[in-house]
């Protein structure tokens, strides 16, 4: 089962096992991640679940959608180019020890 860690904004670090197929978002509110609101629930309309990929996994993941990619422009904090929103990230074992940073803010 592939581990990811979060890293949140008072720089402490929690690691979630996830299952195979559920999203970075979902992984996150299964193990009570705080930071990340997910307030459409998953439905690429909120840009609330923003997170910052370690660089090591950027190239792991598919780039982001014309969407994904129009969201991230509208995100609270700032976008970087390691900006993705996590409930467009699904977990599969090649992910398996990904880290992911909560920004400071989602709203
Ligand atoms: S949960 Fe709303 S855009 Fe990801």
């Amino acid at each position: 089962m592939p581990t990811i860690h979060y890293i949140l904004k008072d720089g402490t670090t929690r690691a979630v096992d996830a299952k195979i197929g559920a999203s970075v978002m979902e992984t996150a509110i299964r193990g009570n991640v705080r930071g990340i609101d997910a307030e459409c629930g998953g439905c690429c309309s909120c840009a609330t679940c923003h997170v910052y990929v370690d660089d090591a996994f950027l190239e792991l993941l598919p780039p982001p959608d014309d969407m994904e990619s129009a969201l991230l422009d509208a995100v609270a904090s700032e976008r970087q180019p390691s900006s993705r929103l996590s409930c467009q990230l699904n977990v599969s074992a090649a992910l398996d020890g990904l880290t992911v940073r909560v920004p400071d803010t989602q709203v």
